[in-house]
């Protein structure tokens, strides 16, 4: 099979466990779907909580010099001007005079039409950004965009949060939520989607110690991947070359997972300089307020800054295809996410071995009861089938842990603990279930 059809068929793979099992499903699917927008389903919104509450804690919790925010999706349209996205934040398109197609033309190998090989149009610019409008008069509202990256939202609230938090450098804002961008090359499932949400810290330094913080940031983004789990093989950093890099970025790194489809971008690290927060001084009534006073030398400037932006569904993506495993157990194939059980969606199931047994289901429910009462994380009862098959249902979604209950749990209050990955199975004292389960999910 040529490499191309084997990467359809491992995407496949995903968007059919996805679509299946309830990670995620096209948006409005019922009335045949809208381009590249997804929804998150029972299972996917729980795996990407998971994703977001890893990032919020490595880079707010663990740290003392990052604060959170949490700004708006619309904004003053000044800030997109000041910003260079009205200006800059554009594809150069064209069009098939024939088929009627869209190409980037940075993504054409010739100079035709790649589907029907008609001429094409000469190249337009088309701004990513979708517009609405803001008033309560029909016609007569501002033109707003939605936001096309978080970062803004942090820029144009550096003082504020400076003021508040009395921070001083260096420290970082962080910020996860939704962006939107009419991208006209889709497809790879969630890949490429036109709503979408990011992960972003924007770190101000001291103008000069930009490249040590910069190099630093390389390597903490490349260990949070690793230290999920994502296979170190199938993760690299790559720089962009020059004519590659954003119109604010003075260097960036791309964190970049080996995708089905090949090697593409889960994270930028940028180095954006003074750009943004010297743009918004200069555009805004108040922009002044943006140069950070050092007491430490007694002078104001303009901080440099350092931006780990990462997509959250790109990382859900790459985190499940990582995780994604088939193997033959007795001459059966088994299929299994090996998601860490930070990441997994459900942490554990209980599943009775008899459930025509009340006593063993009564006793299941207080366990699940029991496991459910801190309300930290997902725990699940299912008896709609013999347990080996409660089994394959658990382990192809990530589930770490199954605990079955049996008849001699009614008399030696044992329980059986499985582990998904190795399947080894132990008796423990169902009243130490919870301790276990938490030392497992390093809760
Ligand atoms: N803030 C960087 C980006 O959205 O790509």
């Amino acid at each position: 099979m040529p490499d191309n059809d084997l990467a359809k068929a491992e995407m496949k793979d995903i968007a059919n466990l996805s679509k299946r099992r309830g990670f995620v499903f096209q948006s409005s699917e019922i009335y045949g779907g809208i381009g590249s927008v997804w929804d998150y389903g029972p299972l996917g919104v729980e795996l990407k909580n998971n994703v977001k509450r890893e990032w919020w804690k490595r880079m707010v919790y663990r740290r003392g010099d990052v604060e959170g925010l949490d700004s708006a999706i619309l904004m003053n349209p000044e800030v997109w001007k000041a910003s260079g996205h009205v200006s800059s934040f554009a594809d150069m398109l064209v069009d098939c005079k024939d088929c009627k197609r869209r190409f980037r033309i940075d993504h054409l190998k010739e100079p035709k039409c790649p589907e029907c090989g008609g001429a094409l149009t000469d190249p337009r610019s088309f701004n990513l950004m979708f517009k609405t409008q803001v008033g309560t008069v029909e016609g007569q509202g501002i033109d707003v965009y939605l936001r096309p990256e978080t970062a803004q939202g942090i820029f144009v609230n550096f003082a504020n949060v400076v003021v508040s938090s009395r921070k001083k450098l260096p420290f970082g804002i962080a910020q996860i939520g939704k962006s939107f961008r009419n991208e006209i090359t889709t497809g790879n499932f969630t890949f490429r989607s036109r709503e979408f949400e990011q992960m972003e810290l924007e770190f101000f330094v001291k103008p000069g110690e930009d490249e040590k913080w910069y190099e630093y940031w390389l390597a903490e983004r490349m260990d949070w991947y690793l230290s999920l789990g994502i296979r170190k093989e199938k993760l690299r950093l790559r720089e962009h070359a020059s004519d590659e890099l954003a119109h604010y970025a003075k260097s960036c790194h791309d964190v970049e997972y080996l995708f089905p489809m090949g090697w593409s971008e889960l994270e930028g690290i940028a180095n954006r300089a003074d750009f943004d927060l010297n743009q918004h001084a200069k555009l805004a009534e108040n922009g002044q307020v943006l140069k950070y006073f050092d007491d430490s030398i007694g002078e104001s400037y303009f901080p440099y800054v350092i931006e780990p932006s990462g997509g959250v569904d790109r990382a859900v993506l790459a985190f499940l295809i990582d995780a994604y495993r088939k193997e033959v157990v007795r001459e059966r194939e088994r299929v299994y996410l090996a998601l860490d059980p930070r990441l997994a969606p459900i942490k554990v199931a209980v599943l009775p071995l008899l459930k025509n047994r009340p006593e063993i289901v009564e006793m299941s429910g207080k366990i699940l009861e029991g496991l459910k009462a801190k309300a930290m994380y997902r725990a699940v009862y299912d008896d709609t089938a013999a347990i080996g098959k409660l089994y394959r249902r658990q382990d192809e979604i990530g589930t770490p842990l199954c605990v079955t209950v049996d008849v001699e749990s009614l008399t030696d209050g044992k329980v059986t603990v499985r582990d998904r990955d190795t399947m080894v199975q132990e008796r423990v004292d169902a009243s130490s279930l919870e301790a276990i389960v938490e030392a497992k999910i390093g809760y």
